[in-house]
Order: structure tokens, then sequence, then C-alpha cells
């Protein structure tokens, strides 16, 4: 046998295995596989144009059309099937992801403030409308701020009102309170009128439980000035109560200890809810403590760079998740800081 027919009967049968074996073949990576194997460079079909030195001179140019003829009908089938692999591929994700049109949309989910943030601008409102400007003050504070200025020297008693951690850094702590923020009002202003609110995040090193947090917001107020009097006071938060409780809600003072101010005091509302008659919330009280105050104590006046003799002051402070917890009947104060959409979605 020529060796133009050798070759041109080796292309004949693998041609014939080539399409038996495509006809055969499914899936993208099996086709691309196939299309190595028999149109690649190391193919049987381009090998052929390699070994045609072997062939006579007129036999060549016969066998190379051959091999080109079987090139190219190779090459169409495999396009052809490939198509169909795209189009079957398609067909299977068009049929299992399928749309169905009629479902409802679904609502975009609509961001919004912390409950906390929503009280604390509602504070600032009401103290805003009463000439009070907002004064932001150091989480991280000095110990020197935090307690000493404040008329609570090292290793006072006093000191056990407040569990605190302490950084690494001697004489650095997190503030366990805003009231140091008053010291820095007090320095900064000496000796104008001050009336501020200071807000802001405290931390204390406690045993986590339904009604203690490590870390909490409070809102500091603090009014010096010549002439303010205890009657400011009470009258001031009396106005805020009306305001953040309704018209008309009762409030009473009752005396406290707090080393910061002289005379210091608690003030209670009367229960939002039973309206003073005794329920669940204020514990058959009727009343419920929202914060303490009282008159700025000399030595703390002093401290800030104002002159006991010639000024006076008053200074409260209150907790915006107490405010919440009242107001919403939230039973567990670990649940302002869990991050927790179910609940922080109810506000
Ligand atoms: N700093 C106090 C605390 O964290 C709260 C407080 C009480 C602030 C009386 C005041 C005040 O300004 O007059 O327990």
């Amino acid at each position: 046998m020529s060796e133009k027919n050798t070759l041109i009967q080796e292309l004949e049968t693998l041609q014939a295995k080539a399409e038996a074996k495509l006809a055969s073949l499914s899936g993208e990576v099996a086709l691309a596989k196939w299309k190595t194997e028999y149109l690649g460079k190391a193919s049987p079909v381009m090998q052929v144009f390699k070994r045609l030195p072997e062939a006579s001179k007129e036999e060549r140019s016969q066998i190379g059309q051959f091999a080109n003829q079987v090139k190219t009908v190779l090459e169409q089938s495999f396009e052809l099937k490939a198509e169909t692999a795209r189009q079957a591929t398609l067909a299977e994700a068009l049929k299992s992801e399928q749309l169905d049109v009629t479902l409802p949309g679904r609502a975009p989910l609509n961001g919004r403030l912390h409950i906390t943030t929503q009280t604390l601008r509602e504070i600032y409102r009401i103290f805003a409308e009463m000439g009070f400007q907002i004064y932001r003050s150091p989480e991280v504070e000095s110990d020197e701020n935090n307690f000493e200025l404040l008329n609570i020297p090292p290793h006072h008693p006093a000191r056990d009102l407040w569990d605190t951690f302490f950084t690494k850094k001697e004489g650095v702590l997190l503030r366990t309170h805003t009231s140091p923020g008053q010291v820095r009002a007090k320095r900064e202003f000496a000796s104008e009128p001050i009336r501020v609110v200071l807000p802001g995040m405290c931390y204390r090193y406690e045993q986590t439980d339904a009604s203690h947090e490590f870390q909490f917001n409070q809102v500091e107020l603090l009014v010096v000035g010549k002439h303010i009097t205890f009657a400011n006071l009470k009258g001031t938060l009396q106005e805020f109560a009306e305001r953040m409780y309704g018209k008309g809600v009762r409030t009473r003072i009752r005396p406290s200890y707090f080393p910061f101010v002289e005379p210091g005091a608690e003030m209670d509302v009367e229960c939002f809810v039973c309206s003073g008659k005794g329920c669940p919330v204020c514990k058959q009280r009727g009343w419920l403590e929202i914060l303490g105050c009282g008159m700025v104590h000399p030595v703390v006046l002093k401290n800030g760079g104002y002159d006991p003799k010639v000024y006076s002051g008053f200074a409260a402070g209150l907790g915006p998740e107490r405010i919440s917890m009242l107001r919403y009947h939230i039973d567990d104060i670990r649940n302002f800081w869990a991050n927790d959409v179910r609940f922080l979605e109810q506000f």
C-alpha cells in the first residue's frame, strides 16, 4: 500500500473515531479535553502534516488537502457540539434559577438611629431649648479629672462607688462617669458663665446582669454663674422632666451623697406608667429615680478655676439607657450593646 493510502486510511479511521467520541460526550470540560486530543498540536491530524515528507511529491498535496479537510470537518463538528452544550447549560440554568415574577418584592432594609442616639438627641433638644450647649470630653481620662479634682482623693472610700477600668499607664483610666467633663469645661471657660450638657460613653468594671453594663451613656448637666441657686436646679430639672415625660408630671427630690456636690440629691419622677399608683415598672413605689444632682461643691468649683465666694453652680447626671428602659419597658440593659437587630429594629 502506498504511503498516501496508508495516511489517508489512518485519517479516515481517525475522523470516524473522533466523531464517534465527540457524539458521546457532554459537558464543557469533556469537550475541551476532546479538542486538545483531536485538534491540538500533538493530535494525530496535526502529526500527519509533519509526516508529509514521508510521502512522494505528487501524493503530498493530496494527503495535505485530505488532512486539511478532516481538520475542518472536525472543527465544525466541534463548534456545533460546543454550541449545543452551551445552549444546554443555559437552558438548565434558566430552569433551575427560575424567577417567580408574581412574588412580592423584598422591602429594602432601612437603617435607623440607635435607640440611645434617639434618646440622646431628644435630651439635647430639650436642653438646647433652655440655652445649653453640648460639650464633648474624652472617654479616656486622667485619675485626676475623673476623681481627684471632683473631690474624691486617692484612697477615699467614695471611690468604691465607681468600679474602674484602669489602663496600664499610671493615672489613666476609662471615665466612670461624665463628671470629669465638668472639670474640663470649667477650666476652659473660667470665669465665664457656663450652661453645658456633657454627653457620652462611660465604663465600669462591672459584672454584667440585667441592670448592669460595663459601658453605658450618661448626660451631665453643668451650670455655673453668679447667683445660681438650688431653686434654679429644681426649676431646670422640673422643666426637663415635663418636656421629657409630659406636662404636669410630678417630681420629687431626695437628699443623697455625691462627693462633688453639696448638697447632693436624687430626683424621682412620678411613674408615667401607673401615674404614681404603683405598678411593676416602678416596683409598686409610684416613683422612678431618674438622676443624681446637686450644687457644685466649693472645692470642685475652685479646682475648675471659679472662686466659690463669687460663683455657684449646679450639676446633674442622668442615664439615657435608663430613660429608654423605663419608657419602652426594656428589662435588660445588655440589649443596648448586644447588636441584635431584632431588638434594635423595634425603635
Ligand atoms: N457622676 C455621678 C455618677 O456617675 C452622677 C451624678 C450625680 C452627676 C450627681 C452629677 C451629680 O453631676 O450632681 O454616679
